[in-house]
Formats: structure tokens, sequence, C-alpha cells
């Protein structure tokens, strides 16, 4: 399929348009008279340590690469705002969300497994993560487009993506991982059987959903708290990719969902989410036959319905990659007043393991660069006694004491009752609660049965044939099977026939 040229195919000539050309310089400032030839003890003698030009620029170059995301390496976003349309205030206290307030946001949207250079168009969850520039500092809803995840134990995230990634000796992505995996944790049914399905590969970034997935705390201004799930709903309306087209896409644009976002943000073709929550009291979620805070699990949306908060647009595309998506360090962690945790294990895990790669990946100082500093939109002053690091470049807090408490004009808790967390009580065994067998097929089973139409099972049988028959260990196939016979009697009798195997004979 021949591409049309977009703006992203003009960047160049609309940046020739607007500048003129000016005096090349190096790194310090000095104006440089020749940028083409090394100096050399003759025409065709060796080089001279003095050509510090050369030098300079080849040094930089040496150290362009920084590591790339750990998961999700391969994204790409834009900026917009946030508007509140609906007031709230009855369970939240947070500013952002106060009917009226408009907020600066950026969007970062990816693929999990491969690599920064690899195809859009892949079978893979997408990352849907939103930073919010508040009054009361950033808020990263750092999101899926799946409302459920493959584990529940964040002990088992690192597991599991390895076992989506590269074998360590082929250095090849390797079926036989995947679904021993899978096989081997039957927690994972209910994310692989959204994978398996047609939203597996959305049409780009613009048409498909966020979920914030697991369980958040939202408390209001008297302190009292319940429980939410987030849902941005895309404006655009669901639309995926053909498994054959997303094949073809994946050789010939696999930067497909980058450009469409960047020429669609480029043509004034804004595309907008809807954001809701679901809402839940703690007497409701107690009541719950399984745990509220298993992300392997959703709210079901008859008892709970969507509640209106807001909408998210986006229009205006990143001046430079590198300093502004590359860079910028969503983290879960990050939360204003209003908006809290939950005892979610896979959140909490998160909690820590964000700003833990943020200063691998980034360096001490991550919240100075501009696209991470809540300062750099001017409706925020950080005051803390946190100080100096390699790299820093703001303002360091200048003059002010940097012990606690002073008597000095010091950062002070002005108002403690306004921005203490909510206090909760927590008590039980500290040990390793086993939960690989906490009821892993009853959502699966409707997510097949109901929320599936015939064409939706169809494909997803096809989909999970086609990756599953890949294994070369047919024992896998076998156990694969023998799990996912688990979610429906029907769906098990044609996985096996189709992949050839036989099912475990029902007690
Ligand atoms: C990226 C860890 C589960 C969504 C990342 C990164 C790490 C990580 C280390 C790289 C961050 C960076 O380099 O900036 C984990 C751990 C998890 C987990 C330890 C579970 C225990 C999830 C879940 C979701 C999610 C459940 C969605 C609901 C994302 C997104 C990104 C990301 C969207 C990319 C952020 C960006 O665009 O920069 N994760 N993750 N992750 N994760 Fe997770």
């Amino acid at each position: 399929e021949l591409k049309e040229p977009g703006p992203s195919d003009n960047q160049l000539i609309d940046y020739k348009k607007s500048n003129k050309t000016e005096q090349l310089t190096t790194g310090y400032g000095r104006p440089i008279g020749e940028r083409s030839t090394v100096i050399t003890v003759g025409p065709r003698g060796p080089l001279l340590l003095s050509d510090f030009p050369y030098i300079e620029d080849t040094q930089r170059f040496d150290r362009e690469r920084i590591p790339e995301r750990v998961v999700h390496a391969k994204g790409g976003g834009a900026f917009g705002v946030f508007e509140a349309t609906d007031d709230i205030s009855d369970i939240c206290k947070a500013k952002v969300l106060k009917k009226g307030t408009k907020t600066r946001v950026l969007a970062r949207f990816s693929t999990v497994a491969g690599e920064s250079g690899s195809a859009d168009t892949v079978r893979d969850p997408r990352g849907f993560a939103i930073k919010m520039y508040t009054e009361e500092g950033i808020w990263d809803l750092v999101a899926n487009n799946t409302p459920i995840f493959f584990v529940r134990d964040p002990f088992l995230f690192q597991m599991f993506i390895h076992s989506q990634k590269r074998n360590p000796q082929t250095h090849l992505k390797d079926p036989n991982m995947v679904w021993d995996f899978f096989a081997s944790n039957p927690q994972a049914t209910h994310q692989f059987l959204f994978l398996y399905s047609d939203r597996g590969v959305p049409d780009g970034f613009r048409h498909m959903h966020g979920y914030g997935s697991h369980t958040f705390k939202m408390v209001n201004d008297k302190d009292e708290f319940v429980w939410v799930k987030f849902h941005f709903r895309t404006d655009q309306g669901i639309k995926n990719v053909e498994p054959k087209r997303a094949k073809i896409l994946a050789g010939e644009q696999p930067d497909y969902a980058l450009a469409d976002l960047y020429n669609a943000i480029a043509k004034k073709d804004y595309p907008s989410w809807t954001l809701y929550v679901q809402v839940a009291t703690h007497e409701q979620v107690q009541k719950f036959s399984f745990n509220p805070f298993d992300l392997t699990k959703v709210f079901s949306q008859k008892e709970f319905p969507l509640r209106r908060v807001g909408k998210m647009t986006l229009n205006e595309n990143p001046e430079n990659y590198f300093t502004q998506i590359e860079q910028a360090a969503f983290s879960p962690a990050h939360m204003p007043p209003g908006i809290e945790a939950s005892p979610d294990k896979m959140l909490q895990g998160r909690l820590f393991s964000y700003a833990d790669t943020h200063l691998h990946r980034l360096g001490t100082n991550y919240l100075l660069i501009p696209v991470n500093n809540p300062e750099t939109n001017k409706n925020v002053k950080v005051c803390t006694y946190q100080r100096d690091g390699a790299m820093q470049v703001g303002h360091n807090q200048n003059g002010c004491p940097n012990y606690y408490r002073n008597t000095f004009h010091g950062p002070e808790v002005t108002k403690p009752e306004k921005h203490l967390e909510h206090a909760t009580f927590e008590s039980g065994m500290a040990a390793r609660h086993e939960a690989n067998d906490d009821d892993n097929f009853s959502q699966p089973r409707v997510f097949y049965q109901k929320v599936l139409d015939d064409r939706g099972r169809a494909h997803l049988i096809q989909n999970i044939v086609e990756h599953l028959q890949q294994c070369t260990d047919k024992d896998i196939i076998s156990r694969a099977v023998a799990v996912l016979a688990n979610v429906d009697d029907d769906f098990g009798r044609q996985l096996a026939t189709r992949l050839n195997v036989n099912l475990p004979k029902k007690h």
C-alpha cells in the first residue's frame, strides 16, 4: 500500500521556510571556519590532537545514546490540554479535577516488548502514559490500552518481560518462552485473551482507549475515600489493524503509529479522549467475590458505570523528540493530593520501579529536564531540602537553608490537613502470600462468551493458533491449550483440534 506524503515528510522543508542559516559553532560557541576536513600534517598525513572541533564532535557523537527504556522503548508522544468538564468534588479534592480547570498534558504512547526501532503494528499491549502539569505537582497516569495485566504479583513482572523479549543465546524472539510462561502462569489468561483478540493490534495510537488498570484511591476534602478505576475513552472510535495488513505495515511502514499521530496533529485533526472513573465504596469492594486490588480483574461496568470527569485533547507536536519524548519520565508514584495508590501489589511495585529506572536512564537530576520539571509551566514552585547531584542545572534552592527544621524561613508544611495522605489501617501476616490460583478464569469466560461476538471469537482462535503453533516444544502447546480450555469447553476443543493436541480428561 502506497503511503501518501504527510506533514511529517515535509518537516525539513517547513524548517527551511521559517529559519535562516546561522553561523556554525563548536559546542562552546566558537565560530567554525571549516566542517568537512580534519587538520592533517600534509594532505595525506596523520591527524593532530589540536583539531578540537573534530575531537569535540567525535566525543559528543560517541555519547549520543542513553539507555532505552527497559520496556516500552518504542513510542511517540504529543502535548495538549486536559479539561475537567464535570464536578466530582464529592469524591476527589485534586485541583486538576476541579470542574473548569485546564491543565497542560504530555502523552506518550508505546509498544511494550520491542526495542526503540521496532515496528508499531505488532501484537503487544500499548502504553498510554499521561503527564499532567498540575498546580499541585506532576500527576502521571501511566496506563495501558488494556484494563488488566498479565500478572498480579510484581515479583513476576521481570520474569514475564524476559519471556517476551529476546532469547539470551539466539537474540531472537522465542515463542517457546512466551507460551511456556503463559502455560506456567494461568493468571495471565485474561490479558492473553485481550492481547490475541482484535484489540491486540490497534490502528495507530488515536483509536484505542487507555486504562489506569489498577484500582486507585480518591479522597475528598472531608478526608472520605472511594476506590476508582480510570478510563480514557477514545473520541476517534476503536479501530484495529487486521493481522495480515499489520504484518505488511510492519515491513513497509514500521513507524506507522508515530507518523499517524504526528500528521493528525500537524493537520490540526486533534485527537481527544474522554476521561471517566468507575467508583466503588470500601463497603462495596469488600463484598466482591475477588480481590478488588487484583490487576488481572476488571470492575463490572453494569454495577459500576462510567462517571465522566474530563477531556484530553492533543494539539501540539514535540519540537524535539529526544528532549521531550525520549527523556520524558513517567512514574505512577507521581500523584497530587486527592489521588492515591491502592494496596494493589503491582501498583505498589511500580511506585518504586519507575523513579529507580529514571535515576539510571536519565540521572539523579532527571526532574530538572524541562519536560519532567514541575516548574516548567510556571504553575508550581518546587521547594525541597534536596541538593546538588550530577547535572544540577536548576536554581538548586539558591540560598535557602538546607536543613529542616530551621528558623530561617526554609520551606514549611503550612497546611498539613490539606496535604497529608489519607491514613489507612493495615494489618496482617508479613509473608509471601501465594495468589497464582486466585480465580483465573471467571472474567476471561465473560470476555470470551459475552464481550466477543462470533467473529471476535473466530479471530481470537486464529490469532492464538498462528502464534502457538510456532512453538517447537509440543508439550508447551498442550499445556497452553489445557490452561485456555478452562475458559470455555468449546474454545478448548477448537484450539485442541486446530493444534492437534489432546485435552486433559475432565474429572
Ligand atoms: C514503562 C516497570 C507494570 C505501563 C515502564 C518502565 C519500567 C516499568 C521500569 C520503564 C520506564 C522508563 O524508562 O521511563 C513496570 C513494573 C510493573 C509495570 C515493575 C509491574 C510490577 C505496568 C502496568 C502498566 C504499565 C500494569 C499499565 C497499566 C507502562 C507504560 C510505560 C511503562 C505506559 C511507558 C512510559 C513511557 O511512555 O515513558 N514500566 N511496569 N506498566 N510502563 Fe510499566
